[in-house]
């Protein structure tokens, strides 16, 4: 019976921890770095529109089923597979699913990683006012931040330093197990951040150009809309909820049987999108305020942000702080991004937590030079589609393998597993209204809807 598994890695202290580390896990890079730079590069408002539907359409039914299919589980997402495909009577190769998910985390952490050392090496520029506009450099102007920004990331030892110092907290924290540190710096963060990113709206809003901002953001123009940025947007969704490598499957691992899965997800996804759209209306008005273009890829939030903390009233102080929660919001989520591949090998090979946690970081470090040397050395080795070594591997995980695995996610829960066992784990009754709209979600939209958008994004649409 499920109910007498037991997670030998420990169980979440209550409902509103998990809350926590999942939204921690959900919130990052994703949402303030990645999302206004991918809605800029897709032509804004039907991107954002898209988007918004995958996460109630797909990224909210697959939450739910990741979380279900870890809880009951009870291990890492490879031997979690392994005993519900065993439970179900399916074969042992959904354990292929679990597998799939840790490569994929091995790539998403190697450039996470050194996006997230870009934040922290931030940290100490912002706080030697290198940006104030009346400080130590008069007139620190876009063009002279955005020139920073390329010195910055020209230098591959640079980068490679803030990239070891990110994978080594990573390292840290995960070997001492989540539950340590991690409960208190996210109670402390998500408040922190969303305080801050309301000061930097207020700021936009008194830039004059908030209503091009809004505009941008929100007013959908379909003519833009391919089907590559329609499949960006399905990714962006996987992304930003940490869904379809078995992230929040390991953290449902660690979940106590009496939490009630569905407000707990909706909370989460709600959450995550709040601060991807605050971050949106935070940057825009300064991109256009600023004479920047929407679609200056990653480096967007490297050189808007500057500019306005630059030309703000204790703008030092608050960048400092901005950018310093970034870090740990990024933090909060590379650990969930490493921890199924940690999971396994203390399970089924006998690795102590801290062996594991190194070994999964030092494999995950070397990949990440890949990405450092995508700004600098390889900057014109673009081997695939004009798309150099970071955009192919952020390509490949965020556009093809979280929606494969999502998709193969899906099928699993609806269609193999009983539906005992959901109303079991959901906690709801067989005519209850919200079961019945996951399963109808989850069993023909959430993978029509990947599919079809996977084929309409290779063209077989016209
Ligand atoms: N969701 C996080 C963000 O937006 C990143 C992340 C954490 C993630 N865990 C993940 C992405 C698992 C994909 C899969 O920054």
């Amino acid at each position: 019976m499920a109910q007498q598994r037991i997670s030998i890695h420990g169980e979440w202290s209550s409902r509103w921890t998990f809350i926590l580390a999942a939204t921690g896990s959900a919130v990052g890079l994703g949402n303030i770095w990645k999302f206004p730079y991918i809605a800029g590069e897709n032509g804004g408002g039907a991107f954002v529109l898209i988007y918004l539907l995958c996460i109630a359409m797909i990224g909210i039914p697959v939450m739910m089923a990741e979380i279900m299919l870890g809880r009951r589980g009870k291990q890492s997402p490879i031997n979690a597979m392994r005993t519900l495909a065993q439970e179900a009577r399916q074969h042992h190769v959904w354990g292929l699913l679990g597998w799939s998910g840790m490569i994929a985390g091995f790539l998403i952490l190697s450039y996470y990683s050194v996006i997230a050392g870009w934040t922290l090496a931030y940290v100490p520029r912002m706080a030697a006012g290198l940006f104030q506009s009346d400080w130590l450099f008069a007139n620190a102007s876009p063009e002279r931040i955005s020139q920073m920004f390329q010195d910055f990331t020209s230098n591959p030892l640079e980068l490679i330093i803030w990239h070891t110092a990110i994978m080594g907290l990573t390292m840290f924290i995960v070997a001492r197990g989540v539950r340590g540190g991690l409960e208190r710096a996210v109670n402390f963060l998500m408040p922190g951040l969303f305080l801050i990113l309301f000061l930097l709206i207020g700021y936009a809003v008194s830039t004059g150009a908030f209503m091009q901002g809004m505009g941008f953001l929100f007013s959908a123009d379909f003519s833009k809309l391919t089907g590559q940025s329609v499949l960006a947007a399905m990714g962006q969704a996987f992304f930003t909820l940490s869904l379809g490598m078995g992230a929040i499957m390991v953290y449902g691992a660690y979940l106590p049987r009496d939490v009630p899965i569905t407000s707990t997800s909706v909370t989460i996804a709600g959450a995550d999108t709040l601060v991807a759209l605050l971050a949106g209306l935070a940057i825009f008005p300064l991109v256009f305020a600023n004479g920047l273009a929407p679609d200056s890829g990653p480096s967007l939030i490297f050189i808007t942000l500057p500019n306005a903390f630059g030309h703000m009233a204790g703008g030092a102080f608050f960048g400092t702080l901005f950018f310093l929660l970034l870090v740990f919001a990024a933090l909060t989520s590379a650990i969930s991004i490493i921890e199924p591949a940690v999971s396994w090998l203390v399970e089924s090979r006998n690795f102590k937590r801290p062996h594991a946690a190194l070994f999964c970081g030092v494999l995950i470090w070397l990949t990440g030079l890949l990405t450092v040397f995508s700004f600098n050395l390889l900057a014109d080795f673009k081997p695939i589609a004009e798309k150099t070594l970071f955009e192919l591997i952020d390509y490949l995980t965020s556009n093809i393998m979280l929606p494969l695995g999502g998709l193969f996610i899906a099928i699993f829960a609806a269609w193999a597993m009983h539906h005992d066992a959901h109303e079991e784990e959901l906690g709801l009754g067989k005519a209850d209204i919200s079961y019945r709209t996951w399963l109808f979600l989850i069993r023909f939209v959430t993978p029509v809807g990947v599919i079809f958008i996977f084929l309409s994004a290779i063209g077989v649409f016209g």
